[in-house]
């Protein structure tokens, strides 16, 4: 588990992180990749009690090269993208990745369709076979991997991905996410009865917005966007000292046409 202090340089990264397109070659050093390794395995914390394993996949070892990456830090679950809880969790812990090696200087960029070579679609892990998940290139970048101020991140305004009141500093967090070609295609919403009595306690992330057509594309992308985004509200609420628990709700009905519920998050 982060410490404090790890949360708070997390969610400094939050506010100018960038996604990373052209790397030096340099190799991370043997110490550095070690770290990371660990800091996956041992800090991270999970959404769901989904396992998820991290590996270190080097160039040679990926389909195709990007924007001369050494290295590829990968997502190992059960069943892969199949499975919907799975990939939330491991895109959660990923972002929380990527913030750490923000904070550590090296710079990371999501790959929502590219693919591990064959022999490493498949791990075996304690004696358990693990899908290949989803990964994202990281090194050292050879452009700038950090924004000067939040007028550089292309983001929706918080009333268009939100219709609460008074949690702006949160959403913003969340708004602030990466997501697969920055669709952004999150809205959060809350307990009706809450809302009109002020500070809603259960923040609920709806996703959707693809057409029919575009969805069996898009609708796997948007799962692994709503684990990012609950990554960076999480860490958002935990600085605030307003993190209670995530829920699972049922029955919750969608506040707009094409949305479909996510999770809850549940503040103090
Ligand atoms: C799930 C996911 C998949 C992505 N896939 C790619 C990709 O294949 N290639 C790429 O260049 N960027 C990819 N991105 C990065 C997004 O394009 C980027 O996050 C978005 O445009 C916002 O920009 P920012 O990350 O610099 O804030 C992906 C991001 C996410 C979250």
């Amino acid at each position: 588990m982060w410490t404090d202090e790890e949360l708070n340089e997390l969610n400094r990264e939050i506010y100018r992180r960038k996604s990373v397109r052209s790397y030096k070659s340099e190799e991370l050093p043997v110490g550095v990749k070690e770290r990371i390794l660990d800091a996956a395995k041992n800090k991270a914390v999970p959404l769901n009690q989904c396992a998820c394993v991290f590996k270190l996949l080097n160039e040679a070892d990926v389909e195709k090269p990007f924007g001369g990456a050494p290295h590829f830090l990968a997502t190992y679950t059960e069943q892969g993208m199949a499975n919907e809880d799975e990939a939330l969790n491991a895109a959660f812990l990923m972002q929380e990745m990527s913030l750490y090696l923000s904070d550590a200087g090296i710079g990371s960029c999501w790959l929502g369709m590219a693919k591990a070579k064959k022999d490493f679609m498949e791990i075996t892990e304690e004696g358990k076979k693990m899908q290949f998940c989803k990964m994202m290139a990281i090194g050292y970048g050879s452009q700038e991997i950090y924004r000067d101020n939040l007028n550089q991140f292309n983001r929706k305004a918080i009333s268009a991905i939100s219709n609460l009141k008074g949690l702006d500093s949160l959403l913003e967090a969340a708004g602030l996410a990466p997501s697969a070609v920055n669709q952004q295609a999150w809205f959060w919403s809350g307990e009706p009865s809450e809302m009109s009595a002020g500070m809603p306690k259960r923040l609920r992330l709806f996703s959707g917005n693809a057409n029919i057509l575009m969805n069996s594309f898009l609708k796997p992308l948007q799962t692994l966007d709503s684990g990012i985004a609950l990554a960076h509200l999480w860490i958002a609420a935990n600085k605030e000292k307003k993190f209670k628990g995530f829920l699972d709700e049922n029955g919750v009905k969608p506040p707009k046409k094409g949305l479909r519920y996510i999770k809850t998050l549940q503040l103090m």
